[in-house]
């Protein structure tokens, strides 16, 4: 599939998310297979314009990852332009707009899923951004902002017509953030009034999940918490669209995951990591991943307590060593 002139191998993403799709998170889920498209973690215009540079280390990625795709969030028409002209200059393939997020601090903003109240003025940011850059300009966005106000498929449509070049839904309201389940109707829905791809978003924890969802009529699909749960999920799909038996992942391997994790992480050296110390730094991002990542092992809850009290990162490594040599990890049932 494509992205404007931007060639996917695969139609299965990994979604956006704050705090956790950092470069070397992304650069592992990339080389364990299937996935066609990377999302940054979302980055502010503002920060982006001003050359903030803890904002433009949020934007950073490698070569590996390519397609790449930032994400940035803000509501001033001009900002998000110039702000999408950082992204091209920093030669990222895709500039993506943030317009799901129902987070207070972001909303009020006028960014994140408050653009979605002003669909209007959402069109105009975009057409702003499509003028200033030749990369594509996605648009990611929710169900609607409450219950009352479910107007992605208009949105979608405006969107499109500004010049957009895919979207992504979320089938939640902001009012909803997450809970209850994402409608597949409505980014079906979605899919079938656009003339450019659409991504569907939302729930899929089980690679089987991803392929029903890629049937119901949308062009791709983004996968969220099912990436931190299971870095393997996107190749077990593409494995069961080819119409082979999804691969097996080995309690060593998943250990392995984490493990290289943190070395990927050592070797950077972040605006945050100075702030703390870098081992600090590194601990803390274990910690974040850790809470997603032992929710589908059986026992799981116990390596995460270890990693949460671990007094060092090398205690961090011993406890995932000791909990996937030992028979104590396997897939829940
Ligand atoms: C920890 C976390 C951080 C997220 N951060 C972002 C973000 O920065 N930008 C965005 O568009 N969506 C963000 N999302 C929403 C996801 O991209 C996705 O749409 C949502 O989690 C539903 O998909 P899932 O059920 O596969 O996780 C975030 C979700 C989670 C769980």
């Amino acid at each position: 599939m494509k992205i404007g002139a931007v060639d996917l191998a695969s139609p299965l993403a990994i979604a956006p998310m704050a705090g956790m799709t950092d470069t070397a998170f992304r650069r592992l889920v990339k080389r364990h297979g299937g996935c066609g498209l990377v999302v940054s973690e979302m980055v502010s215009s503002e920060g982006l314009v001003r050359g903030i540079d803890r904002t433009l280390e949020y934007a950073e990625y490698t070569e590996e990852e390519r397609p790449v795709s930032i994400q940035i969030f803000g509501g001033d028409p001009e900002k998000m332009a110039a702000a999408a002209q950082v992204v091209e200059g920093m030669g990222a393939d895709i500039v993506d707009v943030n317009m799901g997020c129902p987070v207070p601090k972001i909303a009020k903003h006028n960014a994140g899923c408050s653009l979605m109240r002003e669909p209007a003025h959402a069109a105009s940011v975009i057409a702003s951004m499509v003028k200033a850059v030749r990369i594509p300009v996605t648009v990611k966005m929710r169900a609607g902002w409450n219950d009352g106000d479910r107007n992605a498929p208009t949105l979608a449509k405006m969107v499109q017509d500004a010049g957009a070049s895919a979207i992504a839904v979320h089938g939640r309201t902001a009012e909803q953030s997450y809970s209850g389940l994402a409608d597949w109707d409505l980014v079906a829905r979605i899919a079938s009034e656009l003339t450019i791809p659409v991504f569907g978003s939302g729930d899929c924890i089980e690679p089987e999940q991803i392929v029903e969802r890629l049937r119901s009529g949308v062009q791709g699909v983004l996968v969220g918490r099912g990436v931190l749960r299971n870095p393997w999920i996107l190749q077990q799909a593409n494995d069961l669209i080819a119409g082979r038996a999804p691969r097996q992942v080995t309690p060593e391997e998943r250990g392995r995951f984490l493990l290289d994790y943190i070395e990927l992480l050592l070797s950077e050296r972040t605006d945050e990591s100075r702030a703390l110390t870098h081992e600090r730094w590194v601990v803390n991002k274990l910690r974040a991943l850790g809470s997603w990542y032992t929710k589908g092992l059986e026992n799981g809850s116990h390596l995460r307590t270890a990693i949460n009290s671990a007094a060092s990162l090398q205690q961090v490594r011993d406890d995932i060593a000791t909990f996937f040599c030992s028979q104590e990890a396997s897939p829940a049932a």
